[in-house]
């Protein structure tokens, strides 16, 4: 039987790569994060890809790693927040997987991410005001997902435990 991935989306600071962790480890499954793939395969920091080749080029390779991840089943993967921005790897994850969005505030994601150095999309003035403006343009491709997950006041492992028990339903 084929056994459908199953795909953590969301914005920065939801927490997809830690519960996807625990959801690999409950699960059994191999796990293929997205970023660390890339990282591992350009030999490079997301950080550094960015400074040096730009958002475009980042985004093709990640379109790379996704078609890759995609590819496979019964596996969980996570994923970076702006994968949602190419309508292809929505449908390439939705075609082999249960695609769940970790959702939370701006002002939940803002208290998450503000000390965390290696998100170049994040980098500058008025974090707010830049959370607030990807939310906003991101929000409807967060929709698409087969399954919302609210994560405000929770820990990475009661969020894991909630899609545990949707996906046994
Ligand atoms: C990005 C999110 C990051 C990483 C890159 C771009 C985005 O991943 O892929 O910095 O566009 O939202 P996380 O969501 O894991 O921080």
């Amino acid at each position: 039987m084929v056994k459908k991935n199953i795909v953590l989306i969301g914005f920065m600071g939801t927490g997809k790569t830690s519960v996807g962790k625990i959801l690999a480890r409950e699960l059994k499954r191999p796990l293929i994060d997205i970023d660390h793939r890339i990282e591992e395969t350009e030999k490079r920091k997301i950080a550094a890809i960015f400074e040096k080749e730009g958002e475009a080029y980042f985004r093709a390779i990640e379109k790379k790693a996704v078609t890759e991840a995609a590819a496979r089943e019964g596996i969980v993967i996570t994923t970076g927040g702006g994968v949602v921005l190419d309508p292809d790897n929505m449908a390439a994850l939705k075609k082999n997987g249960t695609v769940i969005a970790l959702m939370a505030t701006p002002e939940t994601i803002v208290q998450r991410v503000k000390d965390s150095a290696h998100r170049p999309l994040l980098k500058g003035e008025d974090l707010p005001g830049r959370v607030n403006d990807l939310l906003e343009k991101r929000k409807a491709q967060y929709a698409q997902a087969d399954l919302k997950m609210d994560t405000d006041g929770q820990t990475p492992h009661q969020v894991a435990v909630r899609i545990l028990k949707e996906l046994s339903r």
